[in-house]
């Protein structure tokens, strides 16, 4: 569905890429909040390199922005190998991969984003790639064809995907360590905003963290694109210095609101509220009727109305809470509302 308005909030977004690039941090130690996983990935580092031995294979998922593609280069960092990026769509045949595999050298990082969209065949041959270090290759068709397993240097597959559900089982099996990454909290979104401010050259107060901190929805991608709005609009309407009220008045314009939805995540909810009496309204109905691509539904507004409470996920369909009428400043009542009888 062509996407017409540019939404402040996407973390999905990609004009930044260069910028998103440049900011990211190289090391684990320059990595903000997710205090468990980069515990976690430390330790497993640590031990891998203390014996000498190639990575076991990562995994790492949770919604658009949190930072899983920045992992996985920390982790080839933190182990001083190379990585090589690539994508569940872009590996489009078992040939791809098998390129891909034999041109690995012992203890490379193998980045693969989006890892739920792997092909069926392409799944298959990472099997044992990933658990062997084997890659079957059948040589000639039919009765005169045999198969033959070539030897593959010990690699590390580090995964990142934001539908774990998506994952197969036997793939999600070869992974060693599998982390999920979480909102970061207001603490650690404050740090976001002055580190990159601090990269970037932005004069920013802290009453200028804290607003683009608390309206960024807990996503590092989403502060920097916030950070550099409101660069522009400090540029452009005041003397450049980014205070409180530059901070409010360039995100009240953006539509993004003081606890960060945009415009989009606004009309999900107007729709289950006055559309459909507040739910149970199945996904697929939502996103037809606000011209929305479900996946960005699912992966992007979701997660965040989830976790403010202001959203339910029943078998029957998505259900707006009391708080989501609150925040919106509509009437609550709880009739037509699913009760536990
Ligand atoms: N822990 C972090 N500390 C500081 N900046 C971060 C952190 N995680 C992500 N970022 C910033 O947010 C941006 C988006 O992160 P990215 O790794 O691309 O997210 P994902 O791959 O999960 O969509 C990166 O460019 C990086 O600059
Ligand atoms: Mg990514």
């Amino acid at each position: 569905m062509a996407d017409t308005h540019q939404r402040p909030l996407d973390p999905e977004a990609k004009p930044d890429d260069r910028l998103d690039n440049a900011l990211r941090p190289q090391r684990l130690t320059e990595l903000i909040g997710q205090d468990q996983v980069k515990e976690n990935l430390g330790i497993l580092i640590s031990a891998a390199r203390g014996r000498g031995e190639a990575l076991d294979h990562v995994l790492f998922y949770g919604p658009p922005g949190l930072g899983k593609t920045t992992l996985a280069h920390v982790v080839a960092n933190e182990m001083g190998v190379n990585i090589k990026v690539t994508s569940g769509p872009a590996i489009e045949r078992a040939g791809d991969l098998a390129a891909i595999l034999t041109n690995l050298r012992a203890g490379d990082v193998l980045f693969i984003d989006e890892i739920h969209r792997l092909g069926r065949a392409v799944e298959e041959i990472m099997y044992p790639a990933m658990e062997d270090f084997a890659l079957d290759i059948v040589i000639g068709k039919g009765p005169s064809a045999r198969s033959i397993r070539l030897k593959l240097p010990h690699f590390t597959v580090v995964g990142a995907t934001t539908r774990l559900a998506l994952v197969t089982a036997p793939l999600r099996a070869r992974f060693g360590a599998v982390y999920r990454l979480d909102y970061y909290d207001l603490e650690a979104m404050q740090a976001v905003v002055m580190r990159a401010a601090r990269l970037l050259n932005v004069q920013v107060d802290q009453g200028g963290v804290e607003e683009i901190g608390r309206r960024a929805r807990g996503t590092p991608r989403v502060a920097l694109r916030l950070l550099r709005r409101v660069r522009d609009y400090a540029q452009v309407r005041a003397d450049g210095n980014v205070t409180q009220q530059v901070a409010r008045q360039a995100l009240d314009l953006l539509q993004v609101d003081l606890l960060g939805l945009d415009d989009v995540d606004r009309r999900v909810l107007k729709t289950i509220i006055e559309k459909y009496g507040g739910g149970p309204v199945g996904l697929n109905t939502i996103a037809a009727s606000i011209s929305e691509e479900q996946d960005t539904i699912m992966d992007v507004v979701e997660p965040y109305l989830l976790q403010l409470g202001f959203l339910d996920r029943t078998p029957q369909g998505r259900v707006a809470t009391k708080s989501a009428y609150e925040h919106l400043g509509l009437t609550y009542t709880d009739e037509g509302q699913p009760r536990l009888l």
